[in-house]
């Protein structure tokens, strides 16, 4: 006999509320462990009200090891859409306290519908990871789920912006889906991500390492540079995410939007120069030029504590978001090496491909010198940087502060490598090394040739002569190397106007396939 309709009604909410998890039992477990639920954490990241879910009553149809009598309505992952600042975007959001959040082929086709979806209508997808891998029992079917979702994020790269969130124990063919994203959040003493767990390294390698050292978000913040941003409790995290999605733009085709904060345009700032002593030998904060330049003085910063010699990060300047690459004095002297190479390149890349103007702040003595760098691969990794700032088409703006040497100094986007605006300050020194490494190789025998006692006062003249002739911004300058010399305190209004006569460039690739980049 047929049910009436308050009957299938009923039946109706009864399975909402099993997939719900509404006697609260399974939050309870993640909230024991200091872990908010997959709901919650949606919860966060949306605009209040606004999640629509999309498969909460999906299932496996797993029989191994009696994974039959296991069945969860939504299988351990809440899929749907909703917006940010009203802008709609696409979410997962894995939930550990089912089969701890590991990854089987239902599960699997779920955030594969999501990601469809949020390709196809142009908009960026938030995967929030809290999940032990590949679930065991379900063997290929879970290795072919990731595959799939590999393959989407691929072909999604570049074309929505893809942000993931690691909030639990990431094991496996989990870290390796954020991998492939464009930015990855973590949250301290709560993400994890590895490969291969503490237990495994222990049995391979007979290594012990706790799960917090392996992959913490320290770890990947200091030493691996896989994590771009770190907080220290999940309802940080989840804003951090909705100010960079504000920030972006929701797919490539479209550009970031133009928020103003009512900084003013023609802001000078008047100790600007002063921050930037002229003996190149000494160092100072970028950090403190960059926040007097952009509006409000606002930075979000991105992987702050890897290769610390290279900051980037997202900014505004008269409203519109651009892209920060600059040299860090304090730290290495801001040199250039394999680490702060990859970041950049990254970065660059990013911003190209999501119509974010880059501004690039310059201070470089050149590349790190060194065997290890060496036999590590610098020249390949360094070529990175070369490839990103050339296959760049987004407007591109330049300031050299101070230093600019050599093969950085081309490497930090010159004019060569299609900046549109370069600007130098008055204290620039651009030549192909500094006087004194210049003096010592081009006059060597002429200071050897003098008497001892003159022989200190020769390389003084010699080091002064290359001072004179190249260690300033005016020989660039009358060959056209840079567009103008500017007083340091006219950079903000400077860099604004030049945003703004290029506004509508348009740069073209050759056409192909796409470019062999260094890897
Ligand atoms: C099935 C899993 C699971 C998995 C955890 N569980 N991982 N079930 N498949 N991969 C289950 C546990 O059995 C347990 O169930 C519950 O989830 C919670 O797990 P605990 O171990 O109690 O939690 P915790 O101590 O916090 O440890 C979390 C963990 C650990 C570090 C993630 O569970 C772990 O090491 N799991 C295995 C990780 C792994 O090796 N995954 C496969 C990777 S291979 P009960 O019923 O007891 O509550 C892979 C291949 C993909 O992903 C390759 C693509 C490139």
């Amino acid at each position: 006999m047929k049910k009436e309709l308050s009957e299938l009604m009923r039946d109706l909410d009864v399975k909402n509320a099993q997939a719900a998890d509404s006697d609260g039992k399974r939050a309870a477990k993640q909230h024991e462990k200091g872990k908010l639920t997959a709901r919650e954490r949606i919860d966060l990241v949306l605009d209040p009200g606004s999640f629509v879910e999309t498969d909460a009553l999906q299932e496996h149809e797993c029989v191994n090891f009696g994974m039959e009598k296991q069945k969860f309505p939504g299988d351990g992952v809440v899929t749907g859409f909703g917006t940010v600042n009203g802008r709609p975007v696409y979410v997962f959001s894995q939930d550990f306290t089912i089969l701890g959040g590991s990854l089987g082929l239902a599960f699997a086709k779920k955030i594969m519908k999501i990601q469809d979806m949020a390709l196809q209508n142009g908009a960026p997808i938030i995967g929030i990871n809290d999940s032990g891998g590949a679930r065991i029992q379900e063997g290929v079917d879970a290795l072919h789920g990731y595959g799939g979702i590999f393959f989407r994020n691929v072909r999604a790269s570049g074309v929505i912006p893809q942000i993931s969130v690691i909030v639990g124990p990431c094991a496996g063919g989990a870290v390796y889906s954020p991998a492939l994203t464009d930015f990855i959040f973590m949250v301290n003493g709560v993400g994890n991500m590895f490969i291969t767990g503490p237990q495994v390294i222990k049995q391979v390698t007979g290594e012990d390492i706790s799960q917090e050292a392996l992959g913490g978000a320290k770890a990947h913040a200091e030493k691996s540079g896989n994590t771009h941003f770190v907080f220290n409790d999940e309802k940080a995290c989840f804003d951090g995410v909705r100010t960079l999605i504000e920030l972006l733009p929701s797919n490539n085709m479209c550009n970031p939007e133009v928020v103003d904060w009512g900084d003013t345009i023609d802001r000078m700032e008047s100790d600007l120069g002063g921050l930037v002593p002229t003996d190149s030998r000494k160092s100072y904060d970028i950090h403190d030029v960059i926040s007097r330049v952009v509006d409000k003085g606002w930075l979000m910063e991105i992987q702050p504590d890897f290769a610390r010699n290279m900051v980037i990060g997202f900014a505004r300047l008269g409203g519109s978001a651009v892209g920060i690459v600059a040299n860090q004095p304090a730290w290495m002297a801001g040199c250039l090496d394999i680490d702060a190479s990859d970041k950049a390149a990254r970065f660059i890349r990013f911003c190209d491909a999501f119509n974010i103007p880059l501004v690039t702040f310059v201070d470089v003595p050149g590349y790190l010198p060194g065997k290890a760098q060496e036999h590590n691969g610098i020249i390949r990794h360094g070529a990175k940087l070369l490839f990103a700032f050339a296959e760049a088409t987004v407007p591109k703006l330049t300031v050299t502060l101070r230093k600019s040497y050599g093969g950085a100094s081309i490497a930090m986007a010159n004019k060569d490598l299609g900046c549109d605006f370069m600007l130098a300050w008055p204290q620039a020194e651009i030549a192909v090394m500094g006087a004194e490494g210049a003096a010592g190789i081009i006059f060597r025998k002429d200071i050897q040739a003098a008497a001892a006692e003159d022989q200190s006062r020769v390389k003084a003249e010699k080091i002064q002569e290359y001072e004179d002739l190249f260690c300033n911004p005016y020989v660039a300058a009358s060959k056209g190397y840079i567009d103008m010399v500017i007083r340091p305190e006219e950079t903000r209004p400077r860099l604004i106007q030049a945003l703004r006569v290029l506004k509508g460039k348009r740069d073209t690739l050759p056409p192909r396939k796409h470019g062999n980049e260094p890897l």
